[in-house]
């Protein structure tokens, strides 16, 4: 190791859009966190359900990407016949990045996958919401128990620091509430359907486009947004919110004429996220609502995100950027793997040489 350099040996699960967009990263700028930060980060380990490749050295992250299919990445060096749990048990790393599929009624296998690298000492960090969504409470004291940390900044609005904003920013302030837009692709169909769209053919489109999967319902029915609105209500609220607890209606119910209506009067609407204090509980629900156009939530255009959060000592505070994309993902899992290396370097009395 080269004095005053750290290295975090990352075990990646998946390797789909965001699991490449980290790769991608790393690939083009590793050599920036080593000379700015004096952080060495390279991933050691990748697991699929189709494939695994360890190098306790690091592996080549463009030979990766490169490679077409699961037999080119197979034939790679250090390629190996371990599964996902297999490799969280055996594997030599630091630091594992969750990006499995999303499961928001169990959270699994990505909570099993995280309990495992948590008892194994190993720090975490998850894109994966399931996990954050249903369990943020029991994985958090885990972490703690065990002296690791546990990122999860990609899980809402991608690399946008909308989570880190709450509750590293603005600590000391109460959040009081929290509403935002925090679903891209219905975002750009009600935009498309303010063009004249009717909403089929804004949602063929947005699949066009491929900010829309196949299957739109965890998108279009508010699913997705309602998993975000429990993590931010039990990360920046402290509560204790599953996504079944969210009162839930997607965009289906919005139509063209709709739309219409409300241009007329000077509104839009917009698929709203919301989570709030009512009395000694907090409440969150997801619903279409009508925006007047002087409102900082209703010029967000396309599939771009944005979320105020409203606190006591700095009034209304609100943050837009991207909310999903591969690189943009990857970035916030870049984002946790630096504030955990500042975080080492003061522990280690280090000096510092970011900002
Ligand atoms: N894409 C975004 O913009 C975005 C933004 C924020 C958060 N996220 C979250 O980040 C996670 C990853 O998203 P993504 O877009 O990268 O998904 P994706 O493109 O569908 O990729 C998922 C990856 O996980 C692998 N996988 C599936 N089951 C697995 C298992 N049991 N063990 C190990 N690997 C497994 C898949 O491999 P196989 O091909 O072998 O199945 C694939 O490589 C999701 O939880 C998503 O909700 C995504």
């Amino acid at each position: 190791m080269t004095p005053g350099v750290s290295t975090y040996r990352l075990a990646l699960v998946g390797f789909g859009s965001v699991g490449r967009g980290l790769a991608e990263i790393l690939s083009l700028h590793h050599r920036r966190f080593v000379d700015r930060y004096g952080a060495d980060i390279r991933i050691v380990a990748a697991c699929t359900r189709r494939w695994c490749v360890y190098d306790p050295n690091g592996i080549d992250a463009a030979a990766l990407l490169r490679a077409a299919s699961p037999d080119a990445i197979r034939a790679l060096p250090g390629a190996c016949a371990w599964k996902t749990d297999q490799m969280i048990a055996s594997v030599d790393a630091d630091v594992l990045v969750e990006a499995s599929p999303t499961d928001m009624t169990t959270g699994e296998p990505a909570t099993t996958y995280v309990r495992s690298a948590i008892g194994r000492g190993m720090h975490v960090i998850t894109a994966n919401k399931g996990p954050i969504a249903l369990h943020f409470a029991e994985l958090r004291r885990l972490a703690e128990e065990r002296g690791v940390m546990l990122g999860f900044e990609a899980t809402v609005m991608a690399g946008t620091p909308a989570l880190r904003l709450g509750w590293s920013d603005l600590a000391g302030c109460d959040i009081q509430e929290v509403r935002g837009i925090v679903n891209g692709t219905t975002n750009f169909i009600l935009t498309r359907m303010e063009r004249g769209m009717d909403y089929a053919s804004a949602l063929a489109e947005a699949q066009r486009l491929g900010y829309a999967e196949a299957d739109p319902t965890s998108d279009v029915e508010g699913h997705d947004a309602a998993c975000k609105a429990a993590i931010l209500a039990n990360v920046l609220m402290d509560a204790r919110l599953t996504p079944a607890d969210v009162e839930r209606e997607g965009i289906t119910g919005i139509t063209r004429e709709m739309v219409a209506a409300a241009a007329a009067t000077g509104e839009r609407w917009k698929l709203i996220a919301r989570v709030w204090r009512d009395g000694s509980t907090t409440r969150a629900a997801v619903r279409p609502m009508r925006l007047m156009v002087e409102h900082p939530l209703a010029g967000i255009d396309g599939a771009t995100n944005a979320l105020t959060l409203s606190t006591d000592l700095l009034g209304n505070v609100t943050i837009i950027g991207p909310g999903a994309g591969g690189v943009a993902t990857g970035f916030a899992i870049l984002s946790d793997l630096l504030a955990l290396h500042r975080v080492r370097r003061t522990e280690n009395q280090e000096p510092r040489t970011e900002n």
